[in-house]
């Protein structure tokens, strides 16, 4: 695979490049994709940078009847100084693999896939934004594509990357969200699919999020699939709390995504010297912090809004109020060290970005 080259067909248009403030999450893409075929047989072949266009599939392409499909999401930014840095990409192709072998998709070279994602960015390296807050969104994808309705592992895949330039998630950069402790769906178990990333989780947590959101709550806090007693994510990011000096979140389970900000979030609070615990982590052990005064900080972390942190929390019908609905320090010092590292602005102590 490694030797393979990439076709480039570059496309004779180009869009007009967005201004920062249209730029929401995900709903403008660049010119040029990167697309390379699975065929059993003969492996991954013909990888190519293509004009972005949409793609044309047989309605009975697997993707669209069993769903078996993975991707990934992480950001390039632009420094000052007009060098490109991704943030630990390897992790996210790593993980693509873990996805893959779970949902029975043929592994791709990593290697190789950074590469493709490294000639996808210098064509269009004049996409990235560069406005505080912004970043280009990379989301690399696999659609199982064989026109076939019996259920088994397709004999063809598609490997996708496209790009998108995205603002800040939350136009404040990082502000407190209301979120509401979801009791009745779980998004998943273990043994289950939970660890991968892959459409169907996404799916099925929607319902729980469009009744948290007509209560006026932004996510829901996922509980276990079991016994809806143990703390596992929030919304689709992972969850860090401070109580009484210790930060906990919970320890991977089988059910839990591996988030690449989870884990620098973790070696971060380490260097600090800072008692950061995986651990099973109750929500009544919340309650019980709360009540007593010690619960001081609670906050989401992801690529997407990097640090989110949680002002509120309502578990049944108990109201509980995060560090007076604020964003607390240690939620901030890792907000700011993780987007300096990540656009150059801060040293990278642990060379975590690629150029
Ligand atoms: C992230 O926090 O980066 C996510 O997983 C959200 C993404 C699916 C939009």
């Amino acid at each position: 695979m490694k030797e393979q080259t990439i076709q480039l067909n570059l496309s004779p248009e180009r869009k007009p490049k967005p201004q920062s403030e249209e730029l929401g999450f995900g709903k403008i893409f660049t010119d040029h994709m990167f697309i390379m075929d699975y065929t059993e047989g003969q492996g991954w072949h013909d990888p190519r940078i293509v004009p972005y266009q949409p793609i044309s599939l047989d309605p009975a392409c697997m993707i669209f009847h069993y769903g078996q499909t993975v991707f990934e999401g992480l950001k390039a930014y632009l420094t000052e100084d007009n060098r490109v840095l991704l943030f630990r990409p390897q992790k996210n192709f790593e993980r693509l693999n873990r996805s893959n072998e779970r949902l029975c998709i043929p592994p791709v070279d990593e290697e190789f896939a950074l590469e493709a994602l490294k000639q996808l960015i210098s064509v269009e390296k004049d996409w990235i934004p560069n406005a505080e807050g912004t970043s280009l969104y990379i989301r690399p994808f696999i659609i199982s594509t064989e026109p076939f309705l019996g259920v088994a592992p397709s004999s063809r895949y598609k490997f996708m990357i496209i790009l998108s330039p995205v603002g800040a998630y939350y136009k404040e950069g990082i502000h407190p969200v209301k979120i509401l402790v979801e009791s009745e769906f779980v998004r998943a178990v273990a043994g289950g699919t939970g660890e991968a990333k892959t459409a169907g989780n996404y799916a099925s947590s929607l319902k729980a999020q469009e009744i948290a959101d007509g209560k006026g709550y932004t996510q829901v806090l996922w509980l276990d699939g079991l016994e809806k007693k143990y703390i596992e994510e929030v919304g689709s990011m992972n969850v860090f709390f401070k109580i009484n000096g210790e930060i906990v979140t919970p320890a991977l389970n089988g059910s839990i995504l591996e988030g690449v900000t989870r884990n620098s979030v973790i070696e971060l609070l380490k260097s600090w010297d800072l008692p950061v615990t995986e651990r099973r982590l109750a929500m009544e052990e919340i309650r019980e912090a709360y009540k007593s005064g010690q619960l001081e900080e609670a906050f989401g972390t992801g690529t997407a809004a990097v640090i989110s942190p949680i002002g509120e929390l309502l578990w049944n019908d108990e109201k509980m109020i995060i560090n007076e609905g604020t964003t607390g320090p240690i939620a901030k010092k890792l907000y700011s060290t993780i987007t300096g590292i990540q656009n150059g602005k801060e040293q990278d102590p642990f060379n975590w970005t690629v150029e």
